[in-house]
């Protein structure tokens, strides 16, 4: 070859190879194709266009969505006939676009919904009747928009204690034990082709998945259908026990529901003297010892992270015919809730992708588990 012409050659492989490298990056949605969606949560920020390298990143990542907050009540619909679609439109826009599953988050829930959803005009509580029109309307209103548009819906989020008893929210104190029928039926009718979803946290708790398993078929043998039960993946280094997780898992699935794991984060950080899970409303006072990585993540502990996600990810993937989809609680370390509870103000390190959004090893930890 003469000079000239490897010269040349050098120069197209000098264009070609940076390209080459850069498309090598793997993604998630790809690698578990064959398995399970893989989706990110993303807030209202992300969702309005003001952090497009995130947005890129979750594009080429993941193939499906969630919205962080906007589609709960207090977003949604925060006073009586006042319903704020904006976000939510914008959020469909961007799913379409991009032919990803959307998922709605969430319907009814005892947190992030308005007073007066439950009041009278006096500020007393209201009837069970009206609380039950109050529940159609915006099921209804809600669901109707985004019909055929939004594939899956968070119906009812965290009714089941810790004891696996029915939570004695607002919804079970005015309308009764039934609350969740009335809810899976008026999704059902508003929607009759979307997924519909029961999701709470810590379901790989024995008590906590017993409760659920009991409030499920008792809503099957009244001929109410719940297609998925979304487990929330609020996880640390070692909340769950991977035998409890796949013990949920199984147990789910028996029931002839599909399982949705759909809010995943792994704290690295010590977990202040509460149960594990995402009870919001559960605060702790700021101390320099539960904050212990504010400059950076040792080596040695970001490869237990690394191994503590491989080991959840052969988990989902040894069961992907039941699991139809995986979803972080996020897409980047830097704004991840987690490094606000139940502590605010730490530095947290719980989702594949820096604050730089850069994959960590995590990452590629995740992506090589599969064959
Ligand atoms: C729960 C809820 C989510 C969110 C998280 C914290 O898991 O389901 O909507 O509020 O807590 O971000």
């Amino acid at each position: 070859m003469s000079k000239k012409t490897s010269s040349v050659y050098l120069f197209i492989l000098g264009i070609l190879l940076p390209g080459m490298i850069i498309h090598a990056q793997p993604s998630l949605k790809v690698t578990f194709q064959n398995q399970f969606l893989v989706g990110a949560a993303l807030s209202g920020h992300r969702i309005m266009g003001k952090d497009r390298a995130a947005m890129d990143l979750v594009k080429e990542q993941f193939n499906t969505l969630t919205p962080e907050n906007d589609m709960k009540w207090e977003r949604m619909h925060p006073k009586p006939g006042v319903y704020n679609f904006t976000v939510a439109d914008r959020y469909v826009e961007i799913g379409e676009s991009q032919g990803m599953h959307l998922v709605a988050h969430t319907l009814i829930w005892h947190n992030q919904t308005p007073d007066w959803v439950f009041e009278d005009e006096n500020g007393n509580p209201t009837c069970r009747d009206t609380l039950l029109m109050r529940m159609r309307d915006h099921i209804y209103t809600i669901m109707s928009r985004y019909r055929g548009k939004i594939q899956s819906w968070d119906v009812v989020n965290e009714a089941i204690n810790d004891d696996g008893s029915l939570r004695d929210s607002k919804w079970k104190q005015i309308i009764g034990d039934d609350y969740l029928e009335y809810a899976f039926t008026y999704a059902r009718e508003a929607d009759p082709g979307a997924q519909l979803i029961y999701n709470d946290f810590s379901l790989a708790s024995r008590a906590k998945r017993e409760g659920t398993l009991k409030m499920v078929k008792h809503l099957q043998s009244k001929g109410v259908r719940v297609d998925a039960i979304g487990m929330q993946g609020h996880y640390d280094m070692t909340y769950p026990r991977l035998k409890e997780l796949e013990a949920s898992i199984e147990a789910f699935a028996q029931l002839g529901v599909q399982v949705v794991i759909t809010e995943l984060d792994v704290s690295v950080l010590p977990w202040p003297d509460l149960p594990p899970g995402a009870e919001v409303t559960g605060r702790f006072q700021y101390h320099p010892e539960l904050d212990p990585y504010k400059e950076g993540l040792p080596e040695n502990v970001q490869q237990d992270l690394s191994e503590r996600y491989a080991s959840l990810f052969r988990v989902f993937s040894r069961h992907s015919d039941k699991i139809s989809r995986v979803t972080f609680w996020g897409v980047d370390d830097g704004k991840s809730w987690k490094n606000n509870f139940p502590v605010r103000g730490r530095t947290d390190y719980a989702l594949l992708f820096d604050r730089n959004l850069k994959p960590k090893p995590a990452f590629d930890a995740v992506i090589k588990i599969n064959p």
